[in-house]
């Protein structure tokens, strides 16, 4: 199986943080998912960003959504555990505060008396294991101050089109993969994520959805930027959304 069974250790392989950094520039559907990404962020943060405020990045990797944040508040703080993303961090953004820690079973932040206005955490919930997102989730709130918002997504709806066809072409070309080749795939309901955010005390308060149009592989060599403007015209479609691939939550503790 190509899957880590505790998603702490699942980016910590020696040169994983390159390839991923690249994949962002590299794959058309990445690069386009960030770009409408950062213009959802600076919209969220319009109206949910104090002046200056502090914000958080938990599991911010190699520093994608760091970088756009130090354009939103010179406060800004990333979390992450693994040194293969981190490298890629420190050697990118030198200035920017890199907290490397198991927040779940380190809370360096808290003992510190830490909270911040915002918190953001992008392609964590979805792959980790159901343990980890409550475990996140319970670490996360205390950290967030009383009106703060907490922004998180989930590339993995489970009623997308785009997962389902990924995940039944997948299964089949697994019936002919080796054990080891076999790939997992990964799908998150709206409602089950929902639940795991009330349970920690988060409620959504607005939800942000793109990629309508069925994409089966966010690797595809494919240019996909044809698709744009269908997905302009699909993501004002509320009965669409249900069939999007990212999700955006804003959420407010309860
Ligand atoms: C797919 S990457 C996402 C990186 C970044 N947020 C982004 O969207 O580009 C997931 C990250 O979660 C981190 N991670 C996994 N478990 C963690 C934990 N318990 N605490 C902090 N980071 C964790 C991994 O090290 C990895 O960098």
């Amino acid at each position: 199986m190509n899957v880590a069974s505790d998603y702490r250790d699942s980016h910590t392989a020696v040169g994983k943080g390159k390839v991923y950094h690249s994949s962002f520039s590299q794959y058309s559907w990445r690069r386009i998912m960030w770009e409408w990404e950062q213009r959802t962020l600076v919209e969220i943060f319009e109206e949910k960003l104090p002046k200056d405020g502090t914000i958080m990045d938990f599991a911010c990797g190699t520093g994608r959504i760091l970088n756009f944040l130090q354009t939103q508040s010179p406060n800004v703080t990333g979390v992450d555990i693994s040194d293969s993303m981190l490298e890629v961090t420190r050697k990118n953004l030198p200035n920017i505060e890199i907290v490397q820690a198991d927040l779940t079973r380190d809370n360096v932040l808290k003992e510190a008396n830490r909270q911040f206005d915002v918190i953001t955490s992008f392609r964590f919930f979805l792959k980790a294991q159901n343990e980890l997102r409550i475990e996140v989730l319970d670490t996360l709130h205390p950290l967030l101050k009383e009106h703060g918002t907490f922004v998180v997504n989930n590339h993995g709806p489970a009623m997308s089109l785009g997962v389902l066809l990924e995940i039944f072409y997948g299964r089949l070309k697994n019936l002919i993969r080796t054990p080891e080749k076999k790939v997992t795939f990964y799908r998150m309901s709206h409602k089950h994520f929902k639940k795991l955010l009330n349970n920690a005390g988060f409620e959504i308060e607005t939800t942000y959805h793109r990629s309508v149009f069925p994409i089966m592989n966010e690797k595809t060599p494919r240019d996909v930027s044809k698709f744009e403007k269908f997905e302009n015209w699909c993501s004002t479609k509320k009965f669409l959304r249900p069939l999007a691939r990212n999700v955006v939550y804003v959420c407010k503790k309860k």
